[in-house]
């Protein structure tokens, strides 16, 4: 099977996603990464779907399910997920997230820690698509922590389940769009202008650490363990109510006691969980687990 094609080759003219197929292919990835397509969202589907038949040759929508359940799966999976999953994200996307981060909640953990004698401080990013979200933590412990306490250790994670995104994550090179709302002085400081690209320093880039993870499967979420803060922002959306509670039940076992979950700015976890007490900062909320 070739999957040399460009991935935005266009698949056969008036190729149409019908409903039947539509309802099959929806429940195909529903099932195994908790993304839950909306009928309004068809048109979606069909464009992005339609993508793998070009790169794979195939004619038809049926034809490109029968594939997936009869042979190229397991292969296809990882190329279906990566062209159905919305990447969009950007440095300090969420200031006030960030702001609550470094003057409160971060000073909070690292005096706890210094009492405790325990220096590891743990952070998730873990739907980190193109790695500006945890690369922004890595900026402000860089720029306002390490230096301060230089026995605590900074670790931060960064996760997806779409393997592309990682790749542009891990290489840390970035356009206009990204870098757009950096405060000057870490620009200055932390980025390479080259070309139309801005390049992340390797002090920063080192910092962080990128895996796959798909946040709906318990399994998988059982080796995340032990985090202080985790961020899971503009990924809640994309669930259903169902697959929200398995993730946010999930995360809350990877936090510790005392841990702080931030989601999007217009997510919320009110009527999924009680689990966690809200704690209320200046235009953001983050969720601590007691
Ligand atoms: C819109 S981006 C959010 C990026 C960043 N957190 C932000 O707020 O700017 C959503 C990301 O969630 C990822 N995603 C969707 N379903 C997922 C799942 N089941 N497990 C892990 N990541 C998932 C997508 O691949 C995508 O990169």
């Amino acid at each position: 099977m070739s999957f040399t094609l460009p991935p935005n080759t266009l698949y056969p003219q008036g190729t149409k996603l019908s409903d039947e197929t539509f309802q099959l292919l929806r429940k195909y990835i529903y099932e195994r990464t908790g993304i839950f397509f909306a009928d309004n969202k068809k048109y979606l589907l069909e464009s992005r779907v339609g993508r793998r038949l070009s790169a794979l040759r195939l004619e038809s929508f049926p034809e490109y399910y029968s594939a997936l359940l009869n042979g190229i799966g397991a292969g296809e999976l990882p190329h279906l997920i990566n062209s159905v999953t919305i990447n969009e994200t950007f440095f300090f996307r969420n200031d006030p997230q960030f702001i609550a981060l470094e003057t409160l909640i971060l000073p909070e953990l690292i005096k706890k820690r210094i009492e405790q004698g325990n220096y590891n401080i743990k952070i998730w990013s873990a739907a980190s698509s193109t790695g500006e979200e945890p690369y922004t933590i890595a900026l402000l412990i860089r720029e306002k922590f390490q230096a301060r306490y230089p026995a605590v250790k900074f670790e931060i994670v960064g996760t997806d389940i779409n393997t592309q995104v990682l790749e542009v994550a891990r290489r840390g090179a970035y356009k206009e769009y990204s870098i757009r709302n950096i405060p000057r002085l870490y620009m200055d400081k932390y980025f390479e202008p080259h070309g139309d690209q801005f390049i992340l320093r390797d002090e920063i880039k080192k910092m962080v650490r990128f895996n796959q993870m798909n946040l709906f499967d318990r399994g998988m979420m059982k080796t995340m363990q032990n985090f202080d803060v985790v961020f899971a922002a503009n990924v809640l959306i994309y669930f259903d109510f169902n697959s929200k509670q398995v993730v946010v039940s999930s995360i809350y076992d990877s936090l510790n006691k005392g841990g702080y979950f931030f989601v999007g700015y217009s997510e919320t976890l009110y009527g999924l969980t009680q689990a966690f007490k809200p704690v209320h900062y200046d235009k953001a909320i983050a969720y601590r687990k007691e």
